[in-house]
């Protein structure tokens, strides 16, 4: 590295502080809160790194700088020396005895304070909020569990195959899809999944995921629906079923461990169970759609065979047990199109939803792909699906088809099951909602 490209990473931040006791060093960040208490002051700073509290004491400090203390408003920025010193209580086993503090950026009546707020302010406020403490919690929570997926992908030598957002072929529902005005060449859409681009790249990688935003024009205000979500996507040659849901399993155990591994105090400030996580590393359950109904049915649930499972009746499937759920082979007629015929009761499919525990519902949708180029022209003219869109991914079974099967998993659901949040509004940066786009 060259002198001057290191230049930037010389910047000393508060994770950096643990091992530097009795040294005096300069950071820069914004206050998240100051208290009084008799002669003594105290303030916590907050750099990205994460917060550390700062005392002032007037006998330490010429009188003027002890003085700005009033001056500290909540989110005011500041540039604070002073000696680190031990404290039990705090992030790093730190904090610091001010000697100086310079103002930065002054920040006067911060609309979010301590007290509670209704959500729609708060999401009226998104870009303030994100400063809190339980928001920075979900995002680092957030960035450790991409950061886990990539690696395990990659590990497990899986090629990064970005797919198109604009596209003509719908993937999921035609009823879900936002459109958009294309040049001479008229509507497109933007995409619900990456899956079909992904399905023609495994002939030249073997496994392949895409990683991005993904649309869904849904008129669904739950508090698990987003209208723009991040999906994992990864698709893999000479899988069937049972490969693709094992890989899932392995997949979602090394995210908890990552978790559990790195994530330990972000956890413990969104007050999450990490017991319950921990459990999770346990083998999962895996039960067949027609023994899902059968249980649903005793356990009081109006489900009929051959509809599809509601929220309510994944929480009640999934209330006794620990661990998630695989639930395999559901009826054709409410997956779509691409799924493969299950040749052993062909009115099901070869897929599996994956459910959380603790009633955070279902994470990943997978399935086995249709490999027979008669039986999926069939299946797209059934849907009533526009052929011509369609031609260049029925090529993928002209040329050479292949068993295989992958998976989509949503991102913000994983992330609220652990976190422990109960909205996925909270779990993605710029929430985008039926009845908000803003900010
Ligand atoms: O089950 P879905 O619709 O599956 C697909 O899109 C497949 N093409 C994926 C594949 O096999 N490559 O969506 C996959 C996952 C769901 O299990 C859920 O976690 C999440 O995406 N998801 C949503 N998350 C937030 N808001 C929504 N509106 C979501 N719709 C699906
Ligand atoms: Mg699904």
């Amino acid at each position: 590295m060259s002198e001057e490209s290191k230049r930037w990473n010389e910047r000393l931040y508060i994770r950096d502080l643990a091992d530097k006791v009795g040294q005096t060093h300069t950071l820069e960040g914004w206050v998240q809160f100051t208290r009084k208490s008799g002669k003594i002051r105290f303030l916590g700073l907050r750099d990205g790194s994460g917060t550390i509290q700062c005392v002032m004491v007037r006998e330490e400090m010429e009188s003027q700088q002890f003085d700005l203390f009033s001056q500290l408003k909540q989110e005011t920025s500041i540039r604070l020396t002073g000696v680190v010193q031990p404290s039990d209580r705090s992030q790093f086993g730190v904090e610091i005895l001010t000697q100086e503090i310079e103002i930065l950026g002054t920040s006067n009546q911060y609309p979010i304070t301590p007290k509670e707020h209704g959500v729609d302010f708060l999401l009226g406020n998104r870009h303030l909020w994100l400063r809190s403490k339980k928001q920075i919690a979900i995002s680092q929570v957030r960035s450790i569990i991409i950061q886990a997926i990539r690696d395990f992908l990659f590990e497990f030598h899986f090629v990064q195959m970005d797919s198109p957002v604009l596209t003509r072929s719908v993937g999921e529902d035609p009823e879900g899809l936002f459109a958009i005005d294309y040049f001479d060449l008229g509507t497109v859409y933007l995409a619900q999944t990456g899956q079909l681009y992904l399905e023609a790249s495994i002939s030249a990688h073997g496994r392949v995921f895409c990683f991005g935003p993904t649309f869904r024009a849904e008129k669904s205000k739950t508090r698990r629906h987003l209208t723009e979500f991040w999906m994992l996507e990864a698709e893999m040659a000479f899988f069937d079923n049972d490969d693709n849901m094992d890989l899932e399993e392995d997949l979602i155990k090394f995210v908890i461990k990552r978790v559990l591994d790195r994530s330990e105090w972000y956890l413990k400030q969104l007050d999450r169970d990490v017991d319950k996580l921990r459990q999770c590393l346990d083998p999962f359950m895996r039960l067949s759609y027609s023994e899902a109904v059968e249980i649903l049915q005793k356990k009081g649930s109006s489900v009929q065979w051959g509809e599809d499972l509601g929220a309510a009746d994944e929480t009640l499937l999934t209330e006794d047990s620990r661990v998630p759920a695989f639930v395999y082979d559901y009826p054709q007629a409410v997956k779509a199109f691409y799924m493969k015929r299950n040749d052993a009761d062909p009115r099901t499919v070869k897929c599996a939803d994956l459910i959380a525990p603790e009633g955070f519902g279902e994470i990943i949708g997978g399935s086995q792909r249709e490999d027979s180029l008669e039986l999926l022209a069939q299946r797209i003219k059934d849907e009533n699906l526009p052929p011509e869109n369609y031609e260049w991914y029925l090529d993928v079974r002209r040329y050479g088809t292949v068993v295989h099967s992958g998976f989509g998993l949503g991102l913000e659901r994983l992330v609220g099951w652990i976190c422990g949040i109960p909205h996925i509004r909270e779990a993605i940066p710029f929430p985008r909602l039926m009845e908000r786009v803003t900010p």
